[in-house]
């Protein structure tokens, strides 16, 4: 179907579905075990409801933003997504080139297909970068992954903290990863490649499970880059992160890929936010906290924010978005977030990011409210 006839983020889900491979189909959308998180995902902000104000002049609305101090024109970023050659020639230059001209911000991925600098050389000169970053057991590789992403000029490294091993994604699993599935090369150390247990496994043996908070001072030794930890779910884990001086969390479950029946981001944003702030530790400008998983509409981030998150990731809607069109998808996806966000503040009542407040939903039904 024309790129014209897509008229929200499903649309991109449905038409990558019929264009892209078997394979690609099964690594992208598949979640682990059961799927029930993946589903969660969705569900949990559709418990959350609007109390939306009236009367307050909405003619002029404003949904830019900065995230971790950089200017964002939308309140979502482009999150980690490995693998995009799998779904389209280009991978993930589609999300660069998109990201460049309509000033959002795009989280490279260790396992992208497209070698990260070929990423950073496609990117404008004064756009922002993050790093996604899966920790090799062998630590050099990692110090000098790091390092040589802190001097291409990335500004902020993503850890990846809730993949010590990847995720039962039994889709994925029922398909043989072949080698060249227009996979490209992969960043990092593949040795012990399993080509029996589908793409996920057979990429990933090089993470180390050992990562633990003792390791955080390495990293900030290495590096002066802004450190967020990505794939925080509980208030517990909040806190040491905050006590460990990082300068974020990320509250999500990998789109549903990792632990199955682990919680939606939203519902443990409401949790974070009451811990953390029962210490003093929020809000803190210098501590910012993230959510994704299951963010399709402009209403759902509105929905995040007002309960206390800075910003949130959004991963699959742009990578089908480019499986579907390329790079001319990715930019009607966020040409669709900005149409949204436009109506949606304007009948919230609300001119900007600041005006978004928790009185603005009704988010009784989450459990950890
Ligand atoms: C991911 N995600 C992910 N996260 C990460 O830290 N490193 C990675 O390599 C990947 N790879 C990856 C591949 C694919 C195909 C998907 C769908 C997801 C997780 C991603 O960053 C993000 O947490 C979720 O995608 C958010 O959920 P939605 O927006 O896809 O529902």
């Amino acid at each position: 179907p024309p790129l014209d006839s897509i008229i929200n983020m499903h649309d991109f889900e449905s038409v990558a579905r019929q264009v892209i491979t078997e394979k690609a189909w099964a690594y992208y959308s598949s979640a682990s075990d059961d799927e029930i998180t993946i589903r969660e995902n969705r569900m949990a902000y559709q418990r959350v409801w609007f109390r939306p104000r009236i009367l307050r002049d909405v003619t002029v609305v404003d949904w830019s933003t900065t995230i971790l101090g950089h200017k964002s024109s939308l309140p979502v970023y482009i999150s980690a997504t490995a693998l995009g050659k799998l779904g389209h020639p280009e991978g993930e230059l589609c999300l660069t080139r998109a990201a460049a001209n309509h000033g959002v911000i795009q989280m490279i991925a260790t396992l992208a297909s497209c070698s990260f600098d070929e990423i950073v050389d496609a990117a404008k000169p004064d756009q922002t970068l993050y790093l996604q970053l899966y920790v090799n057991k062998d630590r050099e590789i990692t110090r000098k992954y790091v390092q040589h992403a802190e001097k291409r000029g990335v500004k902020a490294l993503f850890i990846t903290v809730d993949a010590p091993q990847l995720g039962r994604r039994e889709k994925d699993m029922r398909m043989k990863f072949v080698g060249d599935d227009g996979v490209a090369k992969v960043q990092e150390g593949q040795d012990g490649v399993k080509k029996d247990q589908g793409v996920a496994r057979a990429i990933s043996s090089f993470i180390d499970p050992s990562l633990s908070w003792k390791d955080i001072p390495w990293f900030k030794s290495i590096t002066k880059m802004p450190i967020i930890l990505k794939g925080i779910a509980t208030a517990e884990d909040a806190i040491l992160a905050y006590e460990a001086g990082v300068q974020g969390i990320v509250l999500s479950n990998h789109g549903g890929r990792q632990l199955d029946t682990a919680r939606s981001g939203l519902e443990i944003l409401v949790e974070v936010t009451a811990a953390l702030r029962a210490r003093g530790y929020f809000p803190d400008p210098k501590f910012e906290i993230f959510v994704d998983g299951g963010v399709r509409r402009a209403s759902d981030v509105l929905k995040a924010l007002a309960l206390g998150a800075k910003a949130v990731g959004v991963g699959r809607p742009f990578l089908y978005a480019f499986c579907s069109y390329g790079q001319e998808g990715v930019e009607k996806a966020i040409q669709i977030f900005r149409d949204e966000f436009e109506m949606n503040m304007r009948l919230l009542g609300a001119r900007t990011i600041d005006e978004l407040v928790p009185e603005m939903v009704d988010a009784s039904a989450l459990s950890s409210h």
